[in-house]
């Protein structure tokens, strides 16, 4: 039984993170979608909105389930959950460069692999925030973001 985790603040996901989460899950048998939280940071939705957008966006995809991470480890979060592996998508050369590090750093500290998947070429342009972004000046984004995420920022 190999389970993957993959990790995120998801604020909010986006259908780039979806791809992601999908090939992930026809490799390992099992993927926890983590969404994390550092209280340090400032995000545009609350926890259990990321968390239920997330839910309702994979819910289908069979061997995918979604916890919170909360504030601490991702090495420590991979280890109690019994993950051999974390799944990161790789946009760009700056992508790597900020991933490299930590996914090291994940391995001394529980001997977790990172598996890094190369973003498909239509959302190797996409972050949460320049949707946010875009969308909250107008422009429009319907063909980057789950539904239920379109009409959460639409209505809120
Ligand atoms: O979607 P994000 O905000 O880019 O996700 C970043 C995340 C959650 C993957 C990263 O910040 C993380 O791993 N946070 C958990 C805290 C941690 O383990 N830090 C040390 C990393 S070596």
């Amino acid at each position: 039984m190999r389970r993957a985790v993959c990790p995120g603040s998801f604020d909010p996901i986006h259908n780039g993170h979806v791809e992601i989460i999908a090939r992930a899950s026809s490799l390992f048998d099992e993927v926890i979608v983590a969404v994390s939280t550092n209280y340090a940071k400032k995000y545009k939705f609350e926890a259990a909105d990321r968390l239920e957008m997330v839910q309702e966006t994979i819910g289908g995809l069979r061997g995918v389930s979604v916890q919170p991470m909360g504030e601490g480890l991702l090495a420590d979060f991979c280890r109690e959950n019994g993950a051999d592996a974390i799944v990161k998508g790789l946009r760009s050369t700056v992508d790597y460069q900020y991933e490299i590090p930590m996914a090291v750093m994940n391995r001394h500290l529980t001997g977790v692999e990172t598996v890094f998947l190369a973003a498909d070429n239509r959302y190797t342009h996409l972050s949460s925030s320049l949707l946010k972004e875009v969308q909250s000046l107008g422009g429009d984004v319907s063909d980057y973001l789950p539904r239920t995420v379109l009409k959460r920022l639409n209505h809120g």
